[in-house]
Formats: structure tokens, C-alpha cells, sequence
């Protein structure tokens, strides 16, 4: 079998393209998304140009706040809270990481509800937990998307998601259990005993613990969807956690590395700003 490719960028252009035509619909009214990123490590900051980029190119404003990697946790929160104070910003991602020493936890719990465009608030989180209606993490959102738009069933699927973070593994495990999408969903992680049997009950195979190339051929179920969401910096580039070549020959659906799951992620983050912005009563 070879696997068709769940392009991540065929995918993410429709999904930008929609929240570009909701603007226009709406006249266009001037949607803000604020970006903090503390510290200057290098791939951090082109994830945030990016975000501005492709804000740009759906009709959305930025605004970037940079801070120095000696900033203070109080100066991070000042920062913080100028943006949530300030009604001409709509949706605020803080750029994670944050350097060691300070606590993102509470930089990110500053956000309200309505502005947490990256959903990763313990009051947004709750929400997701609870089943009520709220910003959703992007990332795990782009997963959905890309099985929804390749026809991949999740009611009566056993779905089994690598990695355990709040930023992807919990969330998507959420989502794809979560009433209406009806998957039966494993969550496994560093410890977990035989990973490869585990991951072959799988018909959704979710990867995001940043271990490259940990996911071969003996881990896939003939006929699985395989996300890869892992990012290793190596010495041969940026590698996923699949080993995609392996993985195409006995999967049905595989994503790339790049032009998977990451662009989704982009795309995803735009579509909560313009929810965020609606939530705002600005369109
Ligand atoms: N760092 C890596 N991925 C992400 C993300 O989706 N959001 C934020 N805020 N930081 C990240």
C-alpha cells in the first residue's frame, strides 16, 4: 500500500481562504492578532513572523511585542496585560517556550477567554474538558481538520495519541474522544510498555512528543491515519516523528514533515482570531 499524503498546505489554503472571505463579508473590519515572544531564539522568532505574514494575507492587523531573554517575570505579565487591556487587539498568542525561570503558566492564565487564541488557557483547557464551547488549541484543531477533510472516520475508530502535553497531546486526545467525533482514545507517552503493539490497534495514530523518527512500520496498523506533530532540530534539518517513507508503505493516510500538521497550525490560530474577534462583538 502507499499511503495517500494529507497535505497540511492544500488543507490550510482553504482554511485561510474562508476566514479571508468572512473579513471581506464583514467589510473588513480591522482584526487584530498581538504575538509575544520573549527571548531571541531564532526558530521562535520565524514561527512569529510567520504569524504575522499570513495574518497579513487573510485582511488581518498584527502587532508583535518583543522582550529580551532577561526579562523578568513581572515585566513578561506588564506586557502581557497591555495587550488584554487594550480593546483594538483581539486574539494574543504568547510564543511558547517561554526562556527557563519564568512560569508560563501564569503569563498565559492573564488572558481572558475571549482573547486566548491559542486556547491553552486552564480556563480554556477547562472548557474543552468540559465539553462547552471555547477557543480550541490549533494545532489539535488542525489535526481534526485534515481527517475530517480526507474522509477519515473518528465514530467507531480506536485512536491512540503519543504524548502527553498541553499544548498538543492532551488537547487532540480531548477532541478526538470528545461527543459528535466519538473516537476511542488511548493517550500513550514515554513510559508506556510496548508502544509499537499499542499504536497497531490504532486506526488514528497521532504522534507529538518530538522523538525523531520514533514512529516506523512496525507501529502502524495496515490502513491507519498517521499526524505526525513532532519537530526534532537534527543534523540532516527539521525531522518528524514518523519515519514517513516506512510508514507510507502500510498506512493508508500519512501527513508530511513539512507541509503537515504545521501549517494547519497557522491556518487554525487565523480562524480562532476571527472567532476570538466575533466573541468581541467586531464582526
Ligand atoms: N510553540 C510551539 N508551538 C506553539 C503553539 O502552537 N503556540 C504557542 N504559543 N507556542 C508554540
Amino acid at each position: 500500500m502507499t499511503a495517500v499524503r494529507m497535505e497540511g498546505k492544500v488543507v490550510a489554503a482553504a482554511v485561510k481562504e474562508r476566514v479571508r472571505e468572512q473579513l471581506e463579508a464583514a467589510g473588513n473590519p480591522p482584526v487584530c492578532l498581538a504575538t509575544v515572544l520573549v527571548g531571541d531564539d531564532p526558530p521562535s522568532q520565524r514561527y512569529v513572523a510567520s504569524k504575522q505574514k499570513q495574518a497579513a494575507e487573510v485582511g488581518m492587523k498584527s502587532r508583535h511585542v518583543g522582550l529580551p531573554p532577561t526579562a523578568t517575570q513581572e515585566e513578561v505579565m506588564a506586557a502581557v496585560q497591555g495587550l488584554v487591556d487594550d480593546p483594538a487587539v483581539h486574539g494574543i498568542l504568547v510564543q511558547l517556550p517561554l526562556p527557563a525561570g519564568l512560569d508560563d503558566h501564569s503569563v498565559i492564565d492573564l488572558l481572558p477567554t475571549e482573547k486566548d487564541v491559542d486556547g491553552l488557557t486552564a480556563a480554556s483547557l477547562g472548557r474543552l474538558v468540559r465539553g462547552e464551547r471555547g477557543l480550541v488549541p490549533a494545532t489539535p484543531r488542525g489535526c481534526l481538520r485534515l481527517l475530517e477533510h480526507y474522509g477519515v472516520a473518528t465514530r467507531g475508530a480506536r485512536a491512540v495519541v503519543i504524548g502527553r502535553s498541553t499544548l498538543v497531546g492532551l488537547p487532540v486526545a480531548l477532541l478526538l474522544g470528545a461527543k459528535g467525533t466519538d473516537a476511542t482514545v488511548t493517550v500513550a507517552h514515554s513510559r508506556t510498555p510496548d508502544l509499537p503493539a499499542l499504536c497497531r490497534q490504532a486506526d488514528i495514530l497521532v504522534s507529538a512528543v518530538g522523538v525523531a523518527r520514533l514512529v516506523t512500520a512496525e507501529h502502524v496498523k495496515p490502513g491507519a491515519a498517521v499526524l505526525d506533530v513532532g519537530v526534532s532540530r537534527t543534523e540532516a534539518g527539521i525531522v518528524g516523528d514518523v519515519d514517513f517513507d516506512a510508514v507510507s508503505e502500510v498506512a493508508a493516510f500519512v501527513t508530511p514533515m513539512p507541509g503537515g500538521t504545521g501549517v494547519m497550525t497557522v491556518a487554525c490560530l487565523l480562524e480562532n482570531t476571527l472567532e476570538a474577534a466575533r466573541l468581541q462583538g467586531v464582526l
